[in-house]
């Protein structure tokens, strides 16, 4: 993996200032914060070597490069799911790339279904902590010591002093800003009641089917993690209605501009 990582890594670059620090993924529906970047350059996966292609509707899958906040930022519109059918390995090897290329920040957004009684559809919530419950690690097997260390701490996935930033960007621009633990699961299908319930009773706050693993590989390779789940969905006994894909798309688009706002805001601070 080293190897074809290096090779990813040469091919971009030239492509990549030096000065970027900050790597953005962007969840379904919640590719909009791509169009606030300027000095655009886009780079479609299928031309990175190495770099896995993207397969649902609804996830372009390009790399953009440019600015964000004044700061230069390299996001990923469309991320690799686990249920998508790729490796651990694969869904996790955009942030190693950002990783060898010096970045020191991981920001993400994701749409997620809610259990806290106080959410409603449209909520953004920032991630405080999470849940691993995919059935595979993406650090399962030899661990590469130029990447990170066997046993990576998990005491703060989510970077406490971003957390803040973010939460006092919320309060002075009025922006309701839920906070909350996140629960990854490997879909794809969305959760029963009892699986809800059972999330809501083991200390989820919202529930998804990605973050999770690039949280932990970001952390492994020392980037510094804020992360985002827009409630698309709600799944709290007696308020539980049939979920679709085109319904969790419709949602994180509504949520979309408030929470591009705070990301935007964070990163001019950093
Ligand atoms: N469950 C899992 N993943 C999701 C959901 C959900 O309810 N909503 C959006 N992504």
């Amino acid at each position: 993996m080293l190897q074809t990582l290096k090779e990813t890594v040469s091919w971009l670059r030239p492509q990549i200032s030096e000065e970027t620090k900050i790597g953005i993924i962007l969840g379904t529906g919640l590719g909009d914060l791509a169009n606030n970047i300027t000095e655009k350059k886009e780079i479609p996966y299928e031309d990175i070597p190495h770099f896995p292609v993207s397969t649902v509707a609804g996830h372009s899958g390009k790399l953009i490069v440019g600015k964000l906040g004044g700061k230069p930022v390299l996001a990923m519109q469309g991320r690799f799911h686990f249920y998508e059918g790729y490796s651990m390995k694969e869904v996790t090897y955009p942030v190693r790339v950002m990783q060898l290329l010096g970045f020191k920040y991981l920001f993400v957004s994701n749409a997620a279904g809610g259990m806290n009684g106080s959410f409603q559809i449209g909520d953004i919530m920032l991630i405080d902590d999470h849940i691993n419950l995919f059935p595979e690690h993406p650090l399962r097997g030899k661990n590469h010591e130029e990447l990170g260390v066997r046993f990576p701490d998990m005491s703060e996935a989510y970077n406490r002093k971003l957390k803040k930033l973010a939460f006092e960007i919320a309060d002075k621009n009025n922006i309701k800003l839920q906070s909350g633990i996140y629960v990854g699961t490997q879909g794809p299908t969305f959760e029963t009641p009892a699986e809800y319930h059972y999330f809501k009773i083991i200390g989820g706050d919202a529930v998804g089917m990605s973050t999770v693993p690039e949280v932990i590989a970001a952390r492994h390779g020392g980037l510094k993690v804020l992360a985002f789940s827009i409630i698309t969905d709600i799944g709290i006994l007696g308020k539980i209605v049939e979920v679709t894909h085109e319904e969790v798309q419709e949602a994180a688009k509504i949520a979309q501009p408030k929470m591009a706002f705070i990301m935007e805001e964070v990163i001019k601070q950093l």
